[in-house]
């Protein structure tokens, strides 16, 4: 097969994956335009290389098929439209949200806005965000269990006697025991605590917990959302594990407060490079090869120039929402992939093909590549998965760079 019956190929591909793809996603289709503090994450002080993780976020629209996709939820939640209630303002409730999937990034940052309300001067207990080895088990720690093994940020609305909120990062390695009748005190343990006062707040209030180097920093912000945090605790040298999982909990005593979730939302910071210019890897290579590639004609051109479109808007509505398909995800990494490949040989990447900013060559000087179907006569069992397969098999990366 030659490079120009690759790279049709590859168009139609990713047409037929994308149009499969539309048909499933629509009610994803209707975002939000207007900020609101619950989707107003684009003003979020992030560092600019950090790449949101759906999977292991969800915000408004929280379900699909009657559940949050990749999260499991427990105890006497409440799953609403606009939040999600870990524990009503009913004594001695408590709830809790874990994420399914590990966290699998050295460097990240999640954001949680949350609301606890109360009628009564004193806050009823408070919740608690989570990133340990272990999910998913209730206890006497604002919902979920003592000795834990990892990271706990407490959000802690019942001081009897100065009625300040307090939030306290703490540490355990599985053995630490603060709920049992000869508790540790905390403060004993703690990395650190702030009072940032989080009840009865007008506006939801965010919590930033990132892990960047072995720099673990909470910050909060209780009035703007998200535009202005402050921090808490930071400290240097923290050694957490990929590979535990993220979960928030709630409890609430007598006299209770209402403790609502209304977004998590997860980072990976410093993304390899590739990730950040999945198209462009190997723009130097390409420029140099560009003597070695033929050019494409206008119908090709148009159909890669509404693929691209497509994955564009496919990307968009990715980071945009958390009811997305696994498999979409998994779709898109596999058409750029075959792109890559077919840049690798000299194509020019989408946006190059679109602007014509690519050299013509002679084509003959490239020999067929491991496949004897002509052109463009075998579209439809290219579709087929093994054969597309086969296409990756044939140029596999490492040989061309
Ligand atoms: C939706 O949930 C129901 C009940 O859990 C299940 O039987 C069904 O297969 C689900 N549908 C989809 C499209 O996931
Ligand atoms: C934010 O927290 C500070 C410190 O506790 C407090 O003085 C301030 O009133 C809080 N802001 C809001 C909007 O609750």
């Amino acid at each position: 097969m030659k490079i120009r019956g690759i790279l049709f190929v590859s168009s139609l591909l990713l047409q037929s994956t994308m149009a499969g793809l539309w048909g499933s996603s629509s009610n994803n289709g209707k975002k939000k335009k207007v900020m609101d503090p619950i989707t107003a994450e684009k003003n979020l002080p992030s560092a600019p290389t950090s790449k949101y993780d759906y999977k292991l976020s969800f915000k408004k629209n929280y379900y699909y098929n009657g559940s949050i996709p990749f999260w499991t939820a427990g105890g006497d939640i409440f799953q609403s439209e606009d939040f999600i209630r870990l524990s009503p303002s009913v004594p001695n409730t408590k709830g809790w949200i874990w994420s399914e999937i590990p966290n699998p990034y050295e460097e990240w940052e999640v954001d949680v806005a949350f609301r606890v309300t109360g009628n009564h001067m004193q806050g009823g207990r408070g919740l608690a965000l989570w990133y340990t080895q272990d999910k998913e088990q209730p206890g006497p720690i604002y919902g979920s269990k003592d000795k834990w093994d990892g990271l706990s940020v407490w959000l802690d609305s019942n001081n009897p006697v100065t009625h300040k909120p307090s939030t306290v990062v703490i540490l355990n390695d599985g053995t630490l025991e603060f709920a049992s009748k000869n508790a540790l005190d905390p403060r004993k343990y703690m990395l650190g605590a702030c009072s940032i006062s989080f009840r009865n707040t007008e506006n939801p209030v965010y919590l930033k917990v990132s892990l960047r180097e072995t720099t673990l920093t909470v910050s909060m912000d209780n009035g703007s959302g998200a535009k202005d945090y402050r921090i808490c605790v930071q400290k240097s040298g923290i050694k957490l594990p990929t590979g535990y999982y993220f979960g928030v909990s709630a409890l609430s005593i007598n006299p209770a407060d209402d403790h609502d979730i209304i977004s998590f939302e997860t980072r990976q910071l410093n993304p390899p490079k590739k990730l950040e210019h999945p198209k462009r890897p190997l723009e130097d290579e390409k420029k140099k090869r560009g003597e070695e590639f033929t050019g494409i004609d206008e119908e090709q051109r148009k159909k890669i120039e509404e693929a691209e479109f497509q994955m564009r808007k496919l990307r968009e509505t990715a980071e945009n929402s958390a009811a997305i398909y696994d498999t979409q995800q998994r779709a898109i990494e596999h058409i750029q992939l075959v792109q890559l490949q077919i840049e690798a040989l000299g194509a020019p990447s989408p946006d190059d093909a679109i602007t014509g900013n690519y050299q013509k060559i002679d084509l003959s000087k490239i020999n067929d590549m491991g496949s004897s179907s002509s052109n463009s006569a075998s579209y439809d069992k290219v579709r087929a998965e093994n054969r597309y397969r086969s296409i990756l098999f044939v140029f596999p990366r490492k040989q061309i760079a």
